[in-house]
């Protein structure tokens, strides 16, 4: 599963994991095959899955008695015990059998469940709990034809384990890795987030061009809901130490080397937001990659224009603050954007300006014409991640649309 959106940035990089075979793309996610072993390693170093489910079940559904025929051929048995806590979520493309409802749905595949495990375990069967389950059923619904999956994940693969304090509006880290890729930053420019807030363009960019594994930070070993499977499943004989190792081991690595690391920059106008920023990074990254990132208080809309300019090119990325969870009146909107224009023309000229955005006329209010156009989701919202060029000299056609 992925956001919305980043479907071909999933599919580029399960690609590039050895042992992931017959991949196709779907709806908010990709199909592929591939070993327990290798699920674990998706697991600690996938960074643009949300989840990684294991389809157990496939069939069409036409009426509540057959979801409850489908619930209970499952060996559940196999994969938990009566002893785990569960949930069951249900996603829905398209139009449910008649008479059903999501709810419905989730409370009839558990009660499935349920009796086959009373009949499997002596009259005993697991606990649900919606909170904090150990094990995550996911139902997919695509009109009547319905899959049942179990969640090798459990808390979704974004949340890194590294962010100890959000900030006002963070971005998921899977979505921002994505959009890393789409600028194609190969480390050999200088990289800046002018409005990072809990840095986390800078510290996925660091994570993810030094190779490092995302779901891993010694500081925090986050639990994948696989390290709560029984004993009989399919990962029993996985050496999840061993793969742990290997994260371990490269972070190590990383470590002691420190030869060629870009110069990456993070600023904000907020000195709290830019604390949580660098407190974030200590955890996220090894001590000396972290070290090199450049923190900055700034006001980017009061870019000393007299500062000697950083390089004569780079990549700047950033979400501005408004339109997700900060409210600007649309004048203040629009006031926020021209500003932000000026100072880019002004000290950006040679860098690669790259804008995440639901403002549907940034380009025309920002007076730009943007190059790439990624339609993305953040959260609900649909978005544009918006390439600009800025040029050097005096090259008026480019800046007035
Ligand atoms: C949408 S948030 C960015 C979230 C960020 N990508 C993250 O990972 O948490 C926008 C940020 O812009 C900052 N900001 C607002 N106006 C600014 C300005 N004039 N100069 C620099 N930063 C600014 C806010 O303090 C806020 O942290």
């Amino acid at each position: 599963m992925c956001s919305r959106g980043l479907e071909d940035s999933l599919v580029d990089e399960l690609y590039t994991f050895d042992g992931v075979e017959s991949i196709r793309k779907n709806k908010s996610g990709a199909n592929f095959n591939a070993s327990p072993e290798i699920i674990c390693r998706l697991n600690l170093w996938a960074r643009i899955p949300s989840r990684i489910l294991i389809q157990l079940g496939k069939t069409q559904i036409n009426n509540a008695d057959e979801l409850l025929i489908f619930a209970n051929k499952i060996n559940w048995g196999e994969w938990f015990t009566p002893s785990n806590s569960f949930r069951v979520d249900v996603n829905i493309t398209g139009k449910l059998p008649r008479s059903m409802s999501a709810n419905f749905v989730a409370l009839k595949f558990k009660d499935g469940m349920c009796d086959r495990f009373r009949a499997d375990f002596n009259g005993k069967r697991p606990t649900v709990n919606t909170k904090n389950p150990e094990i995550r059923i996911w139902i997919h619904f695509f009109n009547s034809l319905v899959t049942a999956s179990i969640d090798t994940s459990g808390e979704p693969l974004f949340k890194r384990g590294w962010r100890q304090n959000k900030g006002i509006a963070p971005i998921k880290e899977n979505l921002v890795s994505a959009l890393l890729g789409m600028t194609n930053w190969d480390m050999s420019k200088p990289l800046m987030d002018p409005m990072c807030g809990s840095g986390t363009f800078v510290i996925e960019a660091m994570q993810k061009f030094t190779q490092l594994p995302c779901n891993y930070t010694p500081s925090r070993i986050r639990k994948f809901a696989f390290e709560n499977f029984s004993p009989g499943s399919p990962f029993n004989n996985t050496n999840w130490k061993v793969l742990l190792q290997e994260a371990h081991d490269r972070w190590e690595d990383k470590n002691k080397i420190i030869k060629n690391i870009p110069l990456v920059i993070g600023s904000d106008s907020n000195i709290k937001m830019l604390e949580v920023a660098k407190l974030n990074a200590w955890h996220a990254l090894p001590n000396k990659i972290s070290k090199s990132i450049v923190w900055k208080v700034n006001d980017f809309l009061n870019y000393n224009a007299s500062e000697k300019k950083i390089s004569s090119s780079g990549i700047l990325v950033t979400n501005p603050p408004f339109g997700f969870r900060i409210k600007l009146s649309e004048n203040e909107k629009k006031i926020f954007i021209e500003k932000l224009g000026t100072v880019l023309k002004k000290n950006f000229s040679g860098w690669t300006v790259w804008i995440l955005t639901n403002e549907k006329r940034f380009s025309s209010i920002i007076h730009l014409r943007n190059g790439e156009k990624f339609p993305v989701f953040n959260g609900d919202i649909a978005c544009n991640w918006l390439s600009f060029e800025m040029v050097t000299g005096n090259m008026k056609n480019n800046y007035e649309i």
